[in-house]
């Protein structure tokens, strides 16, 4: 196992190049199988949540190559139908191979994700919009079991919660289905979008792309010839680079990124009192003159993301006066608010609400990381707390984030990755 060992109180300066969506490259690679020809996918992360997908995409058949952030991906072999325990269990993305496994083969296995630390994640919603497309769908030994031997119908489906992995797995279930499928209360986050322009530009007619109500004609089971995609950057990691920023309170610019899938975390961060210059794909942060605190509910897209809670409640505990953050998507996603306690935090949890009593000075200790985003708020933690902050189970980070201490180095902070 690895730790980070990160010695606080260095300013950062610098830029930094922010990498490919992780979370719109994991349902673009499962799209492939819905591809009749080879595809090649530009600006994709390497880490190991991709690497997983990719694995699993071998599993079933599947040839690939990733090298240098660029996937060829050929999925016409592919013959096996069946996602296993021992792969969906580490991944629960891999959820995204469930339709269309089904609407291109009429029949699949998909290990249940179950749950993970942030919470129970069912996928019920998937299922049920499934079921009305004409799957008969079945849950046996863990696993979901779908079949559509005739293929899958289109219909009209709403989502009683909107669900970023559902509306793009009904995405790739509609573009094959027969006839017509209009998804209403669709999720609205950039990667759905970026699924739905590269299935539309593989030839199916998608009605709505960027609205709550999504209309796509299928193509009765025909597969789809696939473009060349290049992924969309990485809302969340440049969100997170954000905060590194401003936790230390320094100028850094952030390149290759879509200001516009960030805006809520940068009015956010501006309410606390930092400045920003925006072009087209950059943006830099200016030091605040004192940070404010801020009150925070986290909701769907555009509003702020739940996958910047964590790193916003570290931030918070450099703010002069007391922060309120309300987590609304996930009923346990404050595990990282223990760890900064050992930092000394002052944070006072109830339910899924916390309230940050700014300006304790963070002293650093070891702390474990407990998921994605939790670890990276307890490395930003670490990079303003006085000492040393050692953060233990990184295989966490090293899922999302790509060259995490060699960006972060970059910029002047002293971060080292070691063995335990
Ligand atoms: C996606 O997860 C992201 N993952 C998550 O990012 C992100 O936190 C989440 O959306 C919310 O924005 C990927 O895109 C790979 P949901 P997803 O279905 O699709 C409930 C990260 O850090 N729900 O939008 O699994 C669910 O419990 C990860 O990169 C049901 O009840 O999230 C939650 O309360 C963590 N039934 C809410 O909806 C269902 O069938 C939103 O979940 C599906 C979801």
């Amino acid at each position: 196992m690895y730790s980070l060992e990160i010695e606080g109180g260095e300013k950062l300066s610098g830029e930094l190049q922010v990498s490919g969506s992780k979370n719109s490259a994991l349902p673009l690679i499962a799209s492939t199988i819905i591809s009749k020809n080879s595809v090649s996918i530009n600006n994709i992360p390497d880490v190991v949540d991709i690497r997983t997908l990719v694995k699993l995409i071998e599993m079933l058949g599947g040839e690939t190559n990733f090298d240098s952030n660029r996937l060829e991906i050929n999925t016409s072999k592919v013959t096996k139908t069946k996602a296993t325990y021992d792969i969906v269990r580490t991944m629960r993305a891999s959820i995204l191979v469930l339709a269309p496994l089904l609407a291109r083969f009429g029949h699949c296995e998909v290990s249940l994700p179950g749950g993970c630390a942030i919470g129970s994640r069912p996928v019920d919603l998937h299922l049920k919009a499934l079921q009305e497309m004409g799957a008969v769908i079945e849950i046996e030994d863990g696993y979901i079991k779908a079949k559509a031997p005739d293929g899958l119908v289109g219909a009209e489906i709403t989502f009683e919660k909107k669900t970023v992995t559902g509306t793009e797995n009904l995405v790739m279930a509609g573009a094959l289905a027969q006839g017509k499928t209009t998804l209403f209360n669709s999720a609205l986050e950039p990667e759905v979008i970026q699924l739905c322009e590269v299935i539309r530009d593989a030839g199916v007619q998608i009605d709505g792309i960027g609205t709550e109500t999504l209309t796509i004609y299928g193509t009765g089971g025909e597969l789809l010839d696939f473009q060349t995609i290049d992924v969309i950057p990485d809302r969340i990691e440049a969100g997170t680079y954000l905060c590194a920023g401003a936790i230390t309170n320094s100028q850094i610019t952030l390149t290759s990124v879509e200001p516009k899938h960030i805006e809520a975390t940068i009015d956010k961060l501006e309410e606390m009192g930092f400045r920003f210059d925006i072009s087209e794909d950059r943006v830099t942060i200016f030091p605040a003159k004192k940070i404010k605190p801020v009150n925070i509910v986290t909701a769907e897209y555009p509003l702020f993301p739940t996958d910047m809670q964590a790193q916003f409640v570290a931030l918070a505990t450099q703010a002069d006066g007391v922060s309120r953050i309300e987590e609304r998507l996930f009923e346990n996603r404050f595990m990282h608010v223990n760890e900064l306690q050992r930092l000394g935090a002052e944070i006072d949890i109830d339910k899924n609400y916390v309230e940050v009593h700014g300006l304790g000075e963070l002293r650093g200790a070891d702390v474990m990381a407990t998921d994605l985003r939790a670890s990276s708020a307890l490395v930003l933690a670490g990079l303003v707390a006085t000492g040393t902050t050692k953060v233990h189970r990184i295989y966490h980070l090293d899922r999302g984030y790509e060259n995490l201490e060699e960006k972060l180095n970059a910029l002047g902070a002293k971060v080292k990755r070691i063995r335990d």
